[in-house]
């Protein structure tokens, strides 16, 4: 089922999140779901606040379904390791149209929960690492617009709030 994707201005977008602590056929049920929207808005990463849920949990897959074993479930991600930069431009589904050059570590190892609950362990570089860092942030409140430059950031804003005030947000 492909669920609505939340834009830019909705609360939960800028909240922390609550840990996955059931894990199971629902929550399996769910992560498909999110894969399905991410694959249909063609992004490599969706997080729940996304989706309007207050809850740990993205799904990343940086071959856009090319790949079955590139799908990713992080339930209470955590990144324990990162080395190095890398400055590419960066985009989020929950605010379309608007791209930004966002400074990320080249290299991170991120630990987290599978669907099943299981604890696994992965290194990611270039736009993987990208990946885990943005879906991690997402589930912190944080968007990827707070680490550009605070006069692109405002010029954003200001757009879309444009964009809202016609109705066309
Ligand atoms: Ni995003």
């Amino acid at each position: 089922m492909i669920l609505p994707i939340v834009k830019y201005g909705a609360a939960v977008l800028e909240q922390p999140t609550r840990s996955v602590e059931k894990f199971g056929a629902e929550l399996a049920k769910l992560t498909e779901d999110m894969f399905e929207s991410m694959y249909a808005a063609r992004g490599v990463g969706l997080a729940a606040p996304q989706i309007g849920l207050n809850l740990n949990l993205a799904v990343v897959d940086v071959t856009s379904g090319k790949n079955p074993e590139a799908k990713l479930v992080l339930a209470n991600p955590v990144i324990v390791h990162s080395e190095g930069e890398q400055r590419e431009e960066e985009g989020c589904l929950s605010v379309p149209g608007f791209r930004g050059n966002v400074l990320r570590p080249a290299y991170v190892t991120m630990r987290a929960q599978d669907a099943n609950g299981k604890e696994y362990e992965m290194k990611g570089e270039g736009l993987l690492a990208r990946a885990f860092c943005h879906e991690i942030d997402h589930l912190h409140g944080t968007l990827f617009l707070m680490h550009l430059s605070m006069l692109k950031r405002d010029l954003i804003k200001r757009k879309i709030r444009k964009l809202t005030k016609t109705g066309e947000w």
